[in-house]
This record gives structure tokens, C-alpha cells and sequence, in this order.
């Protein structure tokens, strides 16, 4: 308590700007500093330097605006204000520019990506266990964020993970290169996400393991003898006896505008089953959905199927030309 009264005494009564503590490197030329403001007030100082091959020359440093700063050499301590990050440029005497720094604010505040509902912030899913996997976002459209930085490893071992920005530009893919399907899973993936925006950076992290993120893809549903033969996906697993799922199956009535999401129609019990064979009713619209067997994760989308009208119609057409 009294130490308490003691820390914000001292605050007040510092005035003086305080040297950045955690700051660090990014790329080369691009330093972030973890902007702390119940530390260092809106103002803090953060160390540049040059250039190793300058020191103890006599160098001039010039914001991005051209202003020449008044302390000079190689090692300086600049004065940067609460989310104002920018260009330093440092120059021999006659001008000629030597290197320069940006120096990135990271702030604690999530505006550059929205969230979204029950997806959160950063969502990541894959379709099997081959150890890759996406992940996807929404930018906030009032911000020009990019991504600057993914870093993702095994959460054990450090292991290689290696990620890519899509050409959309709001999604990545990433493959663990030691990824193991017929294997117990026991690490996790820290994921960490870096965006910028001007000279802000927000950094979003993620930890999750394969069988959390894995979602089938859509169930394909083949007509057989009056009955439906439910398929695994293409890009499921092999074997299915390994990797086995379960679906899940409701029959909807419903004349037009069918929807298996919706809740609204007339529909049947859910069944859950192993088996790849339905018996298909009349009248009824047959949605069906898959998920992992072995853990909970998340069930595909819904595949919808009715049997196609036109095609009995034909049928009675030709049997009708035949009666003629
Ligand atoms: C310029 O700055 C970068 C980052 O600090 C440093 O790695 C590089 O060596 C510097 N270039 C020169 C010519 O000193
Ligand atoms: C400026 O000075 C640097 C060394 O400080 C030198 O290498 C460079 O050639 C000079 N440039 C001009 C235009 O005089
Ligand atoms: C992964 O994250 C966990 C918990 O956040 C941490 O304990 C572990 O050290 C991280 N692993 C690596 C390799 O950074
Ligand atoms: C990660 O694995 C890939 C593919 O095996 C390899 O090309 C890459 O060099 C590895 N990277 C590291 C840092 O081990
Ligand atoms: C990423 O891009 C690939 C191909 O460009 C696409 O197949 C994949 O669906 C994209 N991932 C996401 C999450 O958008
Ligand atoms: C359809 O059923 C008949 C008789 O019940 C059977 O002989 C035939 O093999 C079945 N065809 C298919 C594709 O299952
Ligand atoms: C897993 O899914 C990816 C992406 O769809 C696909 O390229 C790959 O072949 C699939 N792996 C297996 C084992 O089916
Ligand atoms: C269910 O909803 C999702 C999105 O929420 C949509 O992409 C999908 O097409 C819908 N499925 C059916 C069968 O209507
Ligand atoms: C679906 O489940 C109901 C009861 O929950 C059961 O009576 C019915 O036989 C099941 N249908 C199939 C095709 O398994
Ligand atoms: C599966 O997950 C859902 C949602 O995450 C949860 O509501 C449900 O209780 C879980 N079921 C089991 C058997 O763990």
C-alpha cells in the first residue's frame, strides 16, 4: 500500500521523459517500442544509433518531416509521443544520408482487425490433419493495416511452422513441418500475428493444437438404389478406419428457399451415425454434416440434398414415349 502511494507519488513528480525499456527489432530499419503510457507518461525516449562503422562521428538526424533534431552523433535518444511513431534519417555533416530507423509504436488497443462474432479476432481452420492450416481475418475498413510479421512455432520443441500472407491479403497458410497425423498430438502452435497501421502495431495471439482448429469439408452425397451414400470428403484422411467421423443427419420439409441452418423449417430427429448409407423418404430434403469422431471439434458446413425432380420427370417422360 504505502509502496503504492510511494510509485504514483514519484510518477507525479517526474517530469522528465523516460527511456524507453522494451523496444525491439522487427526488420532491419524498423524498430517497435511497446508503448507502456502508465510508464512513461505520453512522451519516451528511445534509443538510435546510425550505424556501428559512425561512432564518434559527428552526425546529424533529421525527422521524416525534415526537421533536424538538435541532439546529435551517432548514438541519440529521440522523443517519441504516444502513438506517433516515424522516419529518422541521419546524415553526414554536408547531408548525405547515412541509414535510417522507423520507429513503430506497439500500442495494447485492437482497431486495425475487427472482431467477429464467435470467431473472435483471428480465425484459424483446416480441413484435415496434414499440419496445415489458414487462418483469416476482417480489416477494419477505417484503417490501412498490412501484416508485417507472423511468427508461429511448436510450442515445445520451437519447431519449423512455416506461414504465408494469401494474395487476398486478409488470410495466411501455414504448414507444420513436423506434423504427424497417425501420432498423439501433444504440442501446441503459438501463433503471433503482427499488423501495422502508420506507425502503429498490434500483435494477436493465437495457441491452439490441429484438433482444435479442424473442420471437414463439405459431405458429398451420392443417390444409390433409393438410398444416399454419404462420402467423405476428398481432402479428409486416409484411412477412414484411422480417421473415422461421424455425421450428422436431419430431414427438412420445405418447399423453396431450403436451408439447413434455418430452424424454422419442419424437420426430424437428428440422428448421428457412422454409417455411410441413408434411406431416402419422399418429400423430405436430407441434410447432412460431418465431424471428427475422435474429438469435439467443429462440424462442416451443412450439405443439402433433395432428390431431383427433373430427373424423375424425364424418366416419366420416356416411359410415357415408350407407352405411345
Ligand atoms: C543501418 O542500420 C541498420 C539497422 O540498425 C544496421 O543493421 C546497418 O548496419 C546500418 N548501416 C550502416 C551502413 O551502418
Ligand atoms: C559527405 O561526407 C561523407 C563522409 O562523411 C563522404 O563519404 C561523402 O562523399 C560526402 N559527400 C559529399 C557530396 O561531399
Ligand atoms: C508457446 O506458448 C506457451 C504459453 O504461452 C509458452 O509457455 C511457450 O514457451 C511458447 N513456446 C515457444 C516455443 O515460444
Ligand atoms: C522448415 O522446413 C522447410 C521444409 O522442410 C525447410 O525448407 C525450411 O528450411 C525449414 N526452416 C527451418 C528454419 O528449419
Ligand atoms: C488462401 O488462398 C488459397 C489460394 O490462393 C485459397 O485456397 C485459400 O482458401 C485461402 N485461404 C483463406 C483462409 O482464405
Ligand atoms: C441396387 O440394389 C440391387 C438389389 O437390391 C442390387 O443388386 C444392386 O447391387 C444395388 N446397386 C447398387 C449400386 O448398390
Ligand atoms: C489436406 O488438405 C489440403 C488442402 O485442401 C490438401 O492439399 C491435402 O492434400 C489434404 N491432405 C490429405 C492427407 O488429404
Ligand atoms: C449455412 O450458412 C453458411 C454461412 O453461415 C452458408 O455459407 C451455407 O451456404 C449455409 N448452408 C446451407 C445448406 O444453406
Ligand atoms: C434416427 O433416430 C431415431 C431415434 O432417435 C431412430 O428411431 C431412427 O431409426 C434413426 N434413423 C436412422 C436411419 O438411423
Ligand atoms: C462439444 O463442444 C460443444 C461446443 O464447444 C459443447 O457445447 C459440447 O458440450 C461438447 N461436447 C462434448 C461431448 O464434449
Amino acid at each position: 500500500m504505502i509502496f503504492l502511494v510511494l510509485l504514483v507519488f514519484q510518477l507525479a513528480i517526474t517530469e522528465s521523459i523516460k527511456v524507453a525499456e522494451s523496444y525491439w527489432t522487427l526488420k532491419p530499419n524498423e524498430l517497435v517500442v511497446d508503448e507502456d503510457m502508465v510508464k512513461y507518461g505520453n512522451k519516451v525516449l528511445v534509443p538510435l544509433m546510425c550505424g556501428e562503422a559512425f561512432e564518434g562521428q559527428d552526425i546529424v538526424w533529421r525527422r521524416e518531416s525534415g526537421e533536424q533534431l538538435q541532439e546529435r552523433g551517432n548514438r541519440v535518444l529521440v522523443t517519441v509521443e504516444e502513438r506517433q511513431g516515424g522516419r529518422y534519417t541521419c546524415h553526414s555533416p554536408n547531408g548525405s544520408v547515412l541509414n535510417h530507423t522507423l520507429v513503430l509504436i506497439r500500442w495494447p488497443y485492437r482497431k486495425i482487425i475487427k472482431e467477429a462474432p464467435e470467431k473472435g479476432y483471428i480465425h484459424c481452420s483446416t480441413n484435415n490433419y496434414s499440419g496445415s492450416f489458414q487462418c483469416s481475418w476482417t480489416w477494419d475498413e477505417k484503417r490501412d493495416g498490412k501484416v508485417v510479421h507472423i511468427k508461429a512455432v511448436r510450442s515445445h520443441s520451437g519447431g519449423n511452422v512455416s506461414c504465408s500472407l494469401n494474395s487476398s491479403g486478409h488470410s495466411i497458410s501455414c504448414q507444420d513441418h513436423e506434423y504427424c497425423p497417425y501420432s498423439e498430438e501433444l504440442e501446441h502452435i503459438n501463433l503471433t500475428i503482427f499488423f501495422r497501421s502508420k506507425y502503429v502495431v498490434e500483435t494477436y495471439y493465437q495457441r491452439f493444437q490441429i484438433s482444435d482448429i479442424v473442420r471437414p469439408d463439405l459431405v458429398q452425397i451420392n443417390e444409390k438404389n433409393d438410398s444416399l451414400e454419404l462420402q467423405y470428403p476428398d481432402t479428409w484422411n486416409l484411412p477412414f478406419s484411422y480417421f473415422p467421423l461421424t455425421f450428422q443427419v436431419k430431414e427438412i420439409r420445405c418447399r423453396k428457399k431450403c436451408d439447413c441452418n434455418s430452424s424454422h423449417h419442419r424437420s426430424s430427429k437428428v440422428n448421428l451415425t457412422q454409417d455411410q448409407h441413408w434411406p431416402l423418404k419422399k418429400g423430405v430434403t436430407v441434410c447432412v454434416r460431418a465431424q471428427d469422431d475422435l474429438c469435439n471439434s467443429t462440424w462442416s458446413e451443412w450439405t443439402q440434398y433433395k432428390r431431383n425432380k427433373n430427373r424423375t420427370r424425364k424418366n416419366k417422360k420416356k416411359r410415357h414415349r415408350k407407352e405411345e
